[in-house]
């Protein structure tokens, strides 16, 4: 028998890509629910070739559901995850809400998978952010070569990472533009059509965004503390898809091919670095795959050994969906789990 899987926030950009994924993959399921807010209850999602018809959070029952996974923000996250773990559900969360919680695993399979086991302290699990966990992907086989020292990296986000709403707006802004429209913020501080924001999440003190601090704060907790980092996170009119541009220095020497050679064997890594017009990836042909594409590593001959390279990935996929749903394999493949309905 398999398990039961509920995925809330699934009329979202994340949800519709989780229930994508778990088809896709032929995830070992009898049962996926589809929930979210009381205003989608009833709204038809699709799920491989089967229609689900939405669920209203607030009136769900969890104690029959193996594993939930969680897309519909921090606020919902903080009220909900708990409450769903207490019913005996593992919470895999997608928000921002609980990674930085020490009881809290933050996983990226790839990277830190032996963390996933100490997810039984709140039953929650956490996800990085969309922009961290393509990173880790590309740095993780780098620094067990050569010990990363430092990583500076500026990021070129897409705006399916702020949710559906705000790719509308792109879409509408861009249609205005077009038709001499009137061009409406409301997701965005500034027009984001034929334009870019150096502005992602809310200021911190120091000066830095949250984006940019969750980058340094998650890279941290998944890869290795010691690792300095410092970002400048931009949202650009790209609708599906983050980049990356990013510099490393190492402690050890490492040169371009045997950063070819390392990064080509790594999992979740796939490199596209011909020195040719288009011999690289750009995020409209990372849309609906699951690799981390990784071009344009050079040697930096600024520093004692460096490098540097742009990395391309689905911010829907590895950024957030496919990454809860490889976890919810983790937990599976590692038998951290078993299904309620089999062990009744
Ligand atoms: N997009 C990315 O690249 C990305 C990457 C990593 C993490 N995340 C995180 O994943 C989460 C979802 O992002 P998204 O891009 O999918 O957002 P989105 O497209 O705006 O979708 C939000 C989802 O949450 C649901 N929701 C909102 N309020 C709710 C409530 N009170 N009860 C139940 N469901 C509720 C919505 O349901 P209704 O349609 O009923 O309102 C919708 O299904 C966020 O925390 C985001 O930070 C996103």
């Amino acid at each position: 028998m398999g398990f039961k899987v509920a995925v809330v926030g699934a009329t979202g950009n994340v949800g519709r890509e989780m229930l994508n994924i778990l088809a896709e993959r032929e995830f070992p399921a009898d049962e996926v629910v589809a929930i979210a807010s009381r205003k989608s209850q009833g709204v038809e999602v699709t799920f491989g070739d089967k229609t689900l018809k939405v669920k209203a959070l607030e009136h769900y029952d969890f104690s029959a559901t193996d594993i939930c996974l969680m897309s519909a923000g921090s606020s919902v996250s903080k009220e909900w995850s708990p409450k769903i773990a207490a019913q005996g559900a593992v919470v895999i969360d997608n928000s921002s809400c609980w990674r930085y919680d020490a009881d809290v695993p933050l996983i990226v399979p790839e990277v830190n998978a032996d963390a996933v086991a100490s997810f039984r302290k709140r039953g929650i699990i956490a996800n990085p952010n969309c922009s961290t966990a393509q990173l880790v992907v590309a740095l993780k086989p780098l620094h067990d070569k050569a010990r990363i020292k430092r990583v500076v990296v500026a990021t070129y986000q897409s705006v399916s990472g702020a949710g559906k709403e705000a790719m509308e707006e792109l879409f509408d802004q861009t249609k205005a533009v077009y038709t001499l429209g009137e061009i409406e913020t409301k997701t965005f501080p500034k027009r984001i059509a034929f334009n870019l924001i150096p502005h992602i999440d809310v200021f911190m003190e120091d000066g830095y965004t949250k984006e940019e601090w969750k980058m340094v704060a998650e890279t941290k907790k998944i890869l290795d503390p010691k690792i300095k980092l410092t970002a400048t996170c931009v949202r650009v009119p790209v609708f599906i898809g983050h980049s990356e541009a990013v510099n490393v220095e190492f402690e050890e020497p490492i040169t371009v091919d045997e950063a070819h050679e390392i990064l080509r064997t790594a999992p979740g890594c796939l490199v596209v670095d011909k020195h040719e017009p288009g011999g690289y990836v750009t995020p409209l042909e990372c849309v609906g795959e699951d690799a981390t594409y990784i071009s344009r590593v050079r040697e930096d001959t600024t520093v004692e050994n460096g490098l540097t390279f742009w990395c391309v990935s689905d911010n829907l996929r590895k950024g957030a969906a496919l990454n809860a749903v490889q976890i919810a394999e983790c937990l599976i493949n590692r038998k951290l789990i078993s299904a309620k309905q089999k062990a009744a």
